[in-house]
């Protein structure tokens, strides 16, 4: 840690939570320490109607404009590690009304290029029932070249990816057999929620893989993961298709499935939730961890009382879930996508940016734009894409992703 202050090098050495900076001290630029025992008694609080899960919470000293400017929040000092010494955060592209950012963020290897996909239901962008979300891309190589830039909308492509037979509304993606796997989440009575897969190469051609549950409709397919080492494909199905006006009521209650293309076999490892939606594994594939976005009903509104929690469970050797434990439970609107980094590190998309929160659940850090991120990806090493409805944002960090090469 060559480029830090002495005094905090120390305290870092010793494993001591941070104090925030003194004056001259040398955090990375883009970073900021915040102090929760600045907050844990404040002067005035609101009652839940006025301060709740869609406010924006502005810690004591700090500012909306001060929290953007340093987008890195360091909560504890095991963040510095994930950030390293000059972590950067860009934004790449702006869309005013179309939120042309939402979910599926994918690495390609091969090609070095990120995928991501429309909002499904989007009442501005009109998708959902009569049009399908669409899927995107960009080139890491123009992101790398702005990535010295705060604000470099504009100034790198997105280009849209002509799936053919055209995947219907994406939601959630990720690296299966050198292609990519989405769940798809259906549109109207006919067209069935599905997985799909799709050569992230030209044609982009698809193939459905999964389209029923032994004759029934899936209520609307939301995110998608491969286990690191069995490489079974495991997905979540929740009611939003329903609650966003693209699909019916549902059929069945809402659970994660597992699905072995070989076998052909579908089994149900885990229940009980209000709207599972974010599904990931640790590095080593011991836990599985699922986002639950039950304060958010779409047109029946919000609940506070209701989950924005993320749950773990251990994954046995036979694959199956057990020994479900809440994990964690977030301050800014509910945790959607979730990854973890090659250290097992835990990261989800909420109401403020990116959290992050070390293996016993406690919240380390940030990355903070300000609004909603329902989902982001590593690209490897030290990259990370960042979906945000309406803005699309590139960081560089030290930490890697836990990419699951599936080969197999
Ligand atoms: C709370 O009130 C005290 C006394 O008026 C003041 O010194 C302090 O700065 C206030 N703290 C916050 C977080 O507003
Ligand atoms: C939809 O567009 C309206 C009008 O431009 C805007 O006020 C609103 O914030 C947009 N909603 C979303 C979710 O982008
Ligand atoms: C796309 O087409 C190629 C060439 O026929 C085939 O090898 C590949 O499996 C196809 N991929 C998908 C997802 O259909
Ligand atoms: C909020 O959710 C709780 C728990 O599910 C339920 O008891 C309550 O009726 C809900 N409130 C509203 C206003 O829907």
């Amino acid at each position: 840690m060559p480029t830090r202050n002495l005094a905090l090098a120390t305290l870092v050495a010793l494993g001591q939570s941070i104090v925030p900076p003194v004056e001259g001290s040398s955090l990375p630029a883009q970073a900021q320490v915040i102090d929760q025992r600045a907050f844990n008694v404040l002067n005035v609080t609101q009652p839940p109607i006025e301060f709740n899960a869609k406010s924006l919470f502005v810690p004591p000293g700090h500012t909306e404009e001060s929290l953007t400017q340093r987008p890195f929040h360091v909560y504890d000092d095991e963040f510095l590690k994930i950030i390293g010494e000059a972590p950067t955060l860009s934004r790449i592209a702006h869309s005013p009304k179309d939120p042309l950012f939402h979910e599926a963020v994918v690495w390609s290897k091969e090609t070095e290029e990120v995928f991501f996909v429309q909002n499904a239901g989007a009442k501005n962008a009109s998708t959902g029932l009569k049009k399908s979300a669409i899927i995107e891309k960009i080139s890491l190589a123009e992101a790398a070249a702005v990535a010295n830039k705060r604000d470099a909308a504009g100034l790198v492509t997105v280009t849209k990816v002509p799936s053919s037979a055209m995947v219907i509304n994406p939601n959630g993606g990720t690296n299966y057999r050198r292609q990519i796997v989405f769940t798809g989440e259906g549109q109207g009575d006919d067209k069935p929620p599905s997985l799909w897969l799709m050569n992230p190469q030209k044609p982009y051609n698809t193939t459905v893989l999964l389209n029923n549950y032994f004759g029934r409709q899936f209520n609307s397919l939301n995110d998608v993961v491969i286990h690191p080492k069995n490489k079974d494909i495991y997905f979540t199905d929740t009611i939003y298709g329903y609650v966003q006006d693209f699909r019916p009521a549902p059929g069945l209650q809402d659970q994660i499935y597992r699905f072995n293309e070989d076998t052909g076999a579908v089994t149900v490892v885990a229940d009980g939730f209000d709207h599972p939606n974010g599904l990931t594994f640790s590095p080593d594939g011991e836990y599985a961890y699922v986002t639950d976005t039950g304060i958010d009903s779409g047109f029946f509104g919000l609940n506070f009382t209701r989950p924005a929690s993320i749950y773990r469970f251990d994954v046995k050797e036979d694959g199956t879930f057990e020994n479900r434990k809440t994990f964690a439970f977030v301050n800014s609107g509910a945790p959607d996508g979730i990854h973890c980094d090659s250290w097992g590190n835990i990261y989800a998309g909420c109401g403020d940016g990116i959290q992050v929160w070390n293996p016993s659940g406690k919240l380390i850090g940030k990355i903070y734009v300000g609004s909603t991120s329902a989902n982001f990806n590593f690209a490897g090493k030290g990259r990370m894409v960042i979906c945000a409805e309406t803005d699309l944002y590139y960081a560089t960090l030290a930490a890697a992703g836990n990419y699951v090469d599936s080969e197999m």
